[in-house]
């Protein structure tokens, strides 16, 4: 991709990798395609761009917020769109509640959305005074907050070490339970602040917020149910498109496609993942972490 059209720079979100997925994708028109991760429909509008009007888009998101975007995004397609505020690992229940037997096509653009992190009430951004909430779901019982204030400090360290890959959790941990109670980014940051040195200390903040955000989310166990079930409502000749911002979550989704390919099941169509171009990372330096990996059921 060497330049974005101006309506995509100007949406709330600018979608990664657009021409990679719909590539990988490889669109049939009357088909079922699921966007695992609707956000604010950037990808999701692409995919129904392709489709006819006897295709069908159904789109899963946690938050409500984004969904509501998305079907303003969405509105003037012919095709036939579901939207549902829900989990994507929850998929096989809704196709099965709305009579779909099978799907072409699944994506998942995993993480959070711009509009997410910008937003300084939803208190995913060390760099915005705001709640510490965290959560995509608004409805969920567990916030942040909570988390952080009721773990104790091992299990604090265990949160940033596995899911921020941070190696001065131990550290980052005990000023946090020094410190509490903690009930806003501020005092998160603070903490943080107080265990980290200078140099690096804003790739610290970032990986612990994104280590409590993965925690609160329950984010790696939702993508370990999706691809537990995914085979089950992909046709033969349907494509998987994933695209994590996150190492752990890159892992899983590789080995996840392994382990099919050596089942003979599932065809590899990245040898190793797509990374964004040059380009588009300087037009969206969000791409720049982006991860994609797409397979194939051969049988
Ligand atoms: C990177 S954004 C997707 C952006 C979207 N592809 C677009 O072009 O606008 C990720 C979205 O996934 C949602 N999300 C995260 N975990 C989810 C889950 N388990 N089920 C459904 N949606 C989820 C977030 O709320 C967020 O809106």
């Amino acid at each position: 991709m060497n330049s974005l059209p101006s309506q995509e720079t100007q949406l709330p979100h600018i979608p990664v990798m657009v021409d990679e997925v719909l590539t990988y994708l490889s669109i049939n028109p009357n088909g079922v395609y699921v966007d695992g991760t609707v956000g604010a429909g950037g990808h999701s509008k692409h995919i129904l761009n392709q489709l006819s009007p006897a295709g069908t888009l159904v789109g899963f998101d946690r938050d409500q917020e984004a969904l509501d975007i998305a079907k303003k995004t969405l509105s003037a397609s012919p095709s036939r769109i579901k939207l549902a505020c829900a989990s994507y690992h929850t998929f096989p229940t809704f196709l099965r509640n709305e009579g779909i037997p099978s799907v072409n096509g699944f994506l998942l653009d995993l993480g959070l959305s711009s509009m997410q992190l910008n937003d300084a009430s939803r208190g995913f951004a060390f760099s915005k005074s705001g709640p510490l909430d965290m959560r995509f779901d608004q409805t969920a019982e567990l916030d942040a907050e909570s988390l952080i204030n009721y773990s104790s400090e091992e299990e604090l360290a265990n949160i940033i070490y596995e899911f921020g890959e941070e190696r001065l959790s131990r550290r980052i941990a005990r000023s946090i339970a020094q410190k509490r109670p903690i009930s806003t980014v501020d005092d998160l940051y603070d903490a943080v602040r107080s265990a980290t040195p200078p140099q690096h200390r804003n790739k610290s903040l970032a990986r612990v917020f994104q280590a409590f955000r993965i925690a609160v989310n329950q984010e790696l166990e939702k993508i370990e149910s999706f691809l537990a079930h995914f085979m089950d409502s992909l046709t033969v000749g349907g494509r998987i498109v994933i695209m994590s911002y996150h190492s752990l979550e890159d892992r899983m989704v590789k080995h996840s496609f392994k382990s099919l390919k050596q089942a003979g099941v599932l065809k590899v169509l990245t040898k190793k993942p797509i990374m964004a171009s040059k380009e588009e990372i300087e037009i969206n330096p969000r791409s720049r972490s982006a991860k994609l990996r797409a397979a194939e059921r051969i049988i």
